[in-house]
């Protein structure tokens, strides 16, 4: 059980005792093997036998599927939906809509925007009551693992109840505003829109996209965005220099004295939006260092033995693979005092990754790099960028009186990333709204 309650220090303690780093161990009827240290890193994530959907759904819900007939689960769809998203044509025509509700929502950074802009649906986004209501349920769905049922898959626990309910209820939500729209002939600009239709099937749409890019926009950009701001509210020195790269890029870009901050981000093309803010970028990728926890998972559905670099050690045919980004990024000989925030790690002539091969994970590595990054790091940088522009922001305590002293830390044996557990509170100050100089 501790592999579901203390994971990070149960893989970190099992590595240390271990000859080499590699170690195994079970989970119910499951054969988990353990990589450790940096140079079977190539291994995990270049081997082109191992699949990624299936390690980490069985291990999470505890569903198996054959070895003969295996199934991904629909990750193969939801990687094709969101290549199709993510190109210059699509993201430039939604460019509009993510500054324009960025801004409408500029304040409330961990749900709407990241929502309804390109992996949610409109009906819902738009309707504050159906949205509070629509998160509250897919939370339910979120928390309600229940461990015991991956363990032993027979018993039906309070928490899969509670799961399989929400699960029905966010499905039967969302096909009735499908049937709806088929009824009514009503077309919406955004994501669901384009992918029912290009792939049609209702099913296979709310099955294999809608619930990927949930967990993948509310829980994965919802964490990132979230945790970005905190650290940046914490450390005034690069906050002051990621709002000096935002004024420098509205100054350049502004094309009459009259024109203010938001019209000016208005006006950016996407080329401007992704080429323009590499300090940010940096903050993110530190962000992202930070709090990437949970572990990557794979299962060997070779039919044979996969061996693990040079050690003689073998993952065998049907067993997982697990990889903790721990054994990189919080490795001190490659990031120095690794729970420091600092960014200057990601700036500088030449980039981290060419001067430390496979050292930075948060966005994965090698066969399964993240499909949706193009997609969030736009969503992120318009966010971030209009904060930065319109306000200056600190840690407080809840009345927002005083500046409190340290932010909270990340829970490393959380299982996958989350925004902070406990809350964090934030004052700020709206900035000279009219200004020519920024
Ligand atoms: C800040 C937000 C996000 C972070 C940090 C992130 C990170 C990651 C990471 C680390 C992986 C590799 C997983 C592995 O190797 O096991 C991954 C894969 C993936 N991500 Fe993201 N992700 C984010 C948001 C998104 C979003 C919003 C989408 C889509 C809407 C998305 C779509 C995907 C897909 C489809 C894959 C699988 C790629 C493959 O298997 O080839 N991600 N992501």
């Amino acid at each position: 059980m501790r592999f579901y309650g203390k994971r990070r220090d149960m893989i970190v303690e099992g590595t240390v005792m271990s000859r080499n780093g590699t170690f195994s161990f079970l989970v119910g009827k499951r054969h988990i093997v353990s990589l450790g240290g940096l140079d079977v890193r190539k291994t995990f994530f270049e081997t082109k036998e191992f699949i990624v959907s299936q390690g980490f759904v069985e291990l999470l819900t505890g569903l198996v599927s054959s070895n003969e007939a295996p199934d991904d689960y629909g990750a193969a769809f939801f990687v094709k939906c969101v290549s199709s998203l993510s190109c210059a044509e699509k993201l430039s025509q939604k460019l509009i809509w993510l500054t324009f509700d960025t801004r409408r929502f500029s304040f409330d950074l961990t749900t709407k925007p990241t929502s309804k802009l390109y992996v949610g649906v409109t009906e819902i986004a738009e309707d504050d009551k159906m949205l509070l209501h629509t998160l509250h349920i897919f939370e339910k769905f979120k928390r309600s693992t229940s461990v015991a049922h991956i363990v032993f898959p027979w018993l039906i626990t309070p928490n899969y109840i509670v799961r399989f309910v929400a699960r029905a209820r966010l499905y039967t939500a969302i096909m009735k505003i499908l049937n709806k729209r088929d009824k009514t002939g009503k077309r919406e600009e955004y994501a669901l829109q384009c992918i029912y239709d290009e792939e049609g099937g209702r099913d296979k749409v709310i099955k294999k996209f809608i619930f990927n890019a949930l967990s993948s926009s509310v829980t994965m950009t919802g964490a990132a965005v979230t945790w970005l701001t905190v650290f940046l509210a914490n450390s005034p020195e690069w906050q002051e220099k990621c709002r000096a790269e935002v004024d420098c890029t509205i100054s350049k870009h502004r094309t009459s004295p009259k024109q203010v901050r938001d019209e000016v981000l208005d006006a950016m093309s996407l080329q401007i939006w992704e080429s323009s803010f590499s300090t940010l970028y940096a903050c993110l990728q530190e962000t992202l260092r930070i709090t990437s926890t949970g572990t990557f998972f794979r299962k060997n559905v070779s039919g044979g033995d996969i061996s693990i670099g040079s050690t003689g050690e073998v993952i065998p045919n049907g067993s997982y693979a697990a990889y903790l980004p721990d054994h990189v990024h919080m490795d001190s000989s490659i990031y120095s005092d690794p729970l420091k925030f600092d960014p200057s790690r990601f700036l500088g002539s030449t980039s981290f990754g060419e001067k430390e091969p496979h050292s930075f994970l948060g966005w994965g590595l090698g066969r399964h790099l993240c499909a949706g990054m193009r997609l969030v790091r736009l969503e992120i940088n318009v966010i971030i960028v209009h904060l930065l522009a319109n306000v200056e922001f600190e840690l407080s305590h809840k009345q927002g009186h005083t500046r409190v002293g340290e932010m909270s830390s990340v829970d490393r044996n959380m299982l996958r990333p989350e925004k902070p557990r406990i809350p964090t509170y934030m004052r700020y100050k709206i900035r000279d709204v009219e200004t020519t100089k920024a």
